[in-house]
């Protein structure tokens, strides 16, 4: 029997077959290749940290299912932002926990209630952070829903006007930017002319536009401590099994007047994230919510995966998806990792 050698089957290979005249890997070998040939490049000018403000002075309560994440009271947020700005990282947005919940989620809309005053204290303390504003209303019903019950059921028409005025706090408050993310229909036009009646025209709208019914969010929902205490979300957040119709919640917002349209939550959303970046022109964002962030941490604390090269493997799947703005509790992790 013939014992073929190495040399003679490459020797065969580039001369008399021609191969491989293309070599992918050659683009691989080195750090410094991979970084000069790399097609997605996330930076920090593109992340938005999510945070939770609650009643009181100097608390930081850990949130259980999201190691390194804590409710902070104001003047405790105000130290995270101003880190979080330290470390170039352009926005951060705000979901409050109130004193009170009630059917209606009238704290929502207090000026005096916590996502104001925390607005008001981080724009005194660090004022080129931009301040986003989460507007909905389970954070704040004793329900835990998205909107106004009657029947049973969420009430699209009357809680738009609710909506509004949770808006239109935040704003004379100063927020920048507002983020509607209680999927009820109309809701961004409603929004758009009651800033515009206030003469906040330039209060620029971020839409959760496809928002799904997802079982993601459970560690947020003992953060904002916002779990339905009946039914779940299903009659009014997206189907997981639909695509096209994202984008049709898309065009809709759009046309209803969105500056941003998001897509949440972002991994098990990519092609959404893609299809929506394909459809419009307006910015994309994606928010990597805080099931996908526990996932990571908790897999690492249990020695299961490599939590820095997890953190970055999706997200920058996100950004190579489509998102141009990325919602997520790994920003001050990842804005070190990237740089400024
Ligand atoms: C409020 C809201 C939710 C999230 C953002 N805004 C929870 C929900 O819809 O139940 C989830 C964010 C996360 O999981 O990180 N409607």
């Amino acid at each position: 029997m013939r014992i073929v050698n190495a040399e003679s089957i490459s020797y065969r290979r580039d001369t008399a077959m021609g191969f491989p005249t293309h070599r992918a890997r050659r683009l691989r070998r080195t750090a410094t290749l991979r970084r000069l040939v790399a097609e997605t490049r996330p930076t920090v000018d593109g992340l938005m940290l999510p945070l939770f403000v609650v009643p009181g002075t100097g608390v930081a309560n850990p949130i259980a299912s999201m190691p390194g994440v804590a409710q902070l009271s104001v003047d405790r947020l105000v130290e995270e932002c101003r880190e979080a700005s330290d470390l170039g990282i352009p926005a951060v947005i705000l979901f409050g926990i109130p004193e009170h919940k009630d059917a209606y989620g009238s704290a929502a809309w207090s000026d005096g209630g916590v996502v104001p005053r925390a607005i008001r204290a981080i724009k005194e303390a660090v004022p080129d952070l931009l301040v986003a504003t989460d507007v909905c209303l389970c954070e704040y019903t004793d329900h835990g829903h998205c909107g106004v019950i009657e029947k049973g059921e969420v009430q699209n028409d009357p809680t738009l006007a609710l909506l509004v005025k949770e808006a239109l706090a935040h704003a004379r408050a100063g927020a920048d930017l507002v983020a509607p993310s209680d999927m009820m229909d109309g809701r961004v036009g409603a929004i758009r002319a009651g800033l515009d009646a206030e003469g906040f025209v330039d209060v620029p709208i971020m839409a959760y536009a496809a928002k799904y019914a997802s079982a993601f969010y459970g560690p947020f929902r003992d953060a904002a401590q916002s779990t339905p205490q009946f039914g779940d979300r299903r009659g009014y957040q997206m189907d997981p099994a639909n695509a096209r119709e994202a984008l049709r919640e898309v065009a809709l917002d759009v046309e209803e007047g969105a500056d941003i349209v998001m897509v949440k939550p972002a991994l098990a959303y990519l092609d959404v994230i893609a299809k929506v970046r394909a459809a419009v022109d307006v910015p994309v964002a994606a928010y990597a919510v805080s099931g996908e962030y526990a996932m990571i941490k908790a897999a690492a604390a249990a020695g299961m995966l490599d939590e820095e090269r997890a953190m970055l493997e999706s997200h920058t799947a996100i950004v190579r998806a489509g998102a141009g703005i990325v919602l997520t509790y790994f920003a001050k992790a990842l804005a070190r990792r990237l740089g400024r």
